[in-house]
This record gives C-alpha cells, sequence and structure tokens, in this order.
C-alpha cells in the first residue's frame, strides 16, 4: 500500500516572519489529515518552519541540495546542514533548477546519493515540455530522467525516494493534466520502474501528480489508481487551500 503524500513547494517564496505565520495557521487545519505532509520551504525560512512545526504532522522539506559533503561550492547547502535542521524531504531536479540553473539528471543523481546518505527523502522531480508532449517525446523524455536520476539505487533505497511528474506546461499556468493523462503518464513512469528495478519498487514507490492542482482538481487527480499524491505549487501558500488539498479524503 502506497500511502498519499502531499507536498508543497513554496518556490522563493515568503520570509521568514512570514513562514511563521502561514504554518501556525495551517498546523489546525490539517490536524485531522490522514496522509504524509510536506511543506518545502526556501533554505532561509527552514529554521522558523523547524520551530513552528515542532511537535505538528507537517514534515519539513528543503528545495535543493549540493552532492558534496562541504568544500569551495559558494551558494550551495549540504545534506548535513539540511539535517541539523531536521529536513526530512527534499526537492531535487524541479523543472525550474533544469530549465533555469542547469541541473541535469546526472547532478540530480549525485544530489540524491548525498540526500540518502543523510537519511532525507529526496522528492525526485521529472516531466516533459510542451514541445516535447506535442512532437510526441513524453515518453523518451521521462525514461531519460528517470533511469538517469535514479540510477545505481538499490531496492532499499527506494522505501525512502519519492518520484513527482510534473508536466513542464501544467507548473503556474492554470493548465492541469487531465486525471486521465496524468495517470497514464504516471503509469508509464511505473513501467519504468519495474523494467529498470524491479516490479517491487514499481509497485512501492510513490510517485506524485504536479501543476496546477489545488482544492477544486484535487479529488478526481487522487481518484487515479497510479496517483500517490500531489507537489503543490502556487496552493501550497494559501493555509486554507493547503488545508483542503491535504483534508480531500475527509
Ligand atoms: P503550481 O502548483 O504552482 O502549478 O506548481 C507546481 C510545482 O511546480 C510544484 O513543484
Amino acid at each position: 500500500m502506497r500511502k498519499p503524500f502531499i507536498a508543497g513547494n513554496w518556490k522563493m517564496n515568503k520570509t521568514s516572519a512570514e513562514t511563521k505565520e502561514i504554518l501556525a495557521e495551517l498546523k489546525p487545519l490539517v490536524a485531522e489529515a490522514t496522509c504524509d505532509m510536506a511543506i518545502c520551504v526556501p533554505f532561509t525560512d527552514l529554521s522558523a518552519a523547524r520551530k513552528e512545526l515542532r511537535g505538528s504532522n507537517i514534515k519539513l522539506g528543503a528545495q535543493n541540495v549540493h552532492w558534496a559533503e562541504s568544500g569551495a561550492f559558494t551558494g550551495e547547502i549540504s545534506a548535513a546542514m539540511l539535517k541539523e535542521q531536521r529536513v526530512d524531504y527534499v526537492i531535487l531536479g524541479h523543472s525550474e533548477r533544469r530549465q533555469y540553473f542547469g541541473e541535469t539528471s546526472e547532478t540530480v543523481n549525485k544530489r540524491a546519493v548525498a540526500a540518502l546518505g543523510s537519511r532525507i527523502r529526496p522528492i525526485v522531480c521529472v516531466g516533459e515540455t510542451l514541445i516535447e508532449r506535442e512532437t510526441g517525446h513524453t515518453e523518451e523524455v521521462l525514461y531519460a530522467q528517470v533511469t538517469e536520476s535514479l540510477k545505481g539505487f538499490k531496492t532499499r533505497d527506494f522505501e525512502k525516494i519519492i518520484i513527482a511528474y510534473e508536466p513542464v506546461w501544467a507548473i503556474g499556468t492554470g493548465k492541469t493534466a487531465t486525471p486521465e493523462e496524468a495517470n497514464e503518464t504516471i503509469a508509464f513512469i511505473r513501467g519504468v520502474l519495474a523494467t529498470k528495478f524491479s516490479k517491487l519498487v514499481a509497485e512501492n514507490t510513490r510517485i506524485l501528480y504536479g501543476g496546477s492542482m489545488n482544492a477544486g482538481n484535487v479529488k478526481q487527480l487522487m481518484a487515479m489508481p497510479e496517483i500517490d499524491g500531489g507537489l503543490i505549487g502556487g496552493a501550497s501558500l494559501k493555509p486554507e487551500e493547503f488545508a483542503r488539498i491535504c483534508n480531500y479524503n475527509l
């Protein structure tokens, strides 16, 4: 059984003071939620978020990690630094990182190794662009992203790895993949896991959908058998709406 998981990706939004306020408002609203939950905040908000989330059912996440333990990597953050902030999850290879910051599946793989080494669960993002979808390259792109980002991992590692399928054309555009489209594409990703890793890995790994997911469409998306949760951008910044998403089944 794959337990549903709803994670918020705040991207480059909110100061520490705002973080404290939003999370204080959110906590009681999701106290009865039955899914796993996490909020992935900017690095500078981790400390405020950690304090605010102490004792709550919401886990803390970051939005990237470097692969090296330490050293001359100006502007980067190590897994040990995140662990010290009690980070449980880290988003890796988000399409915005791939698009604007030269992130590749090869570096995502190295970052995922570092995260697991510090017992932080990687949320590995994959997804095709509009052009790739329209020209019939979705499967080829996803196959490459999944196999290269997850290269070398063993069945045991997959207990901690989460995959997020985020079609780039659905991010921040208000354009959601239809539940059927998302389900079908996630089924394809599961098929890749079965062929490249094992049937067990395919059956047990949680695969989330991301891209304009909100309180209005969460139920239809979560009703799909292959969709195990959501990675929520814009809607995760609004406590009431994010709570409605987390409480989709109550
Ligand atoms: P939106 O929910 O704002 O479309 O963002 C999705 C996303 O990129 C989550 O990582």
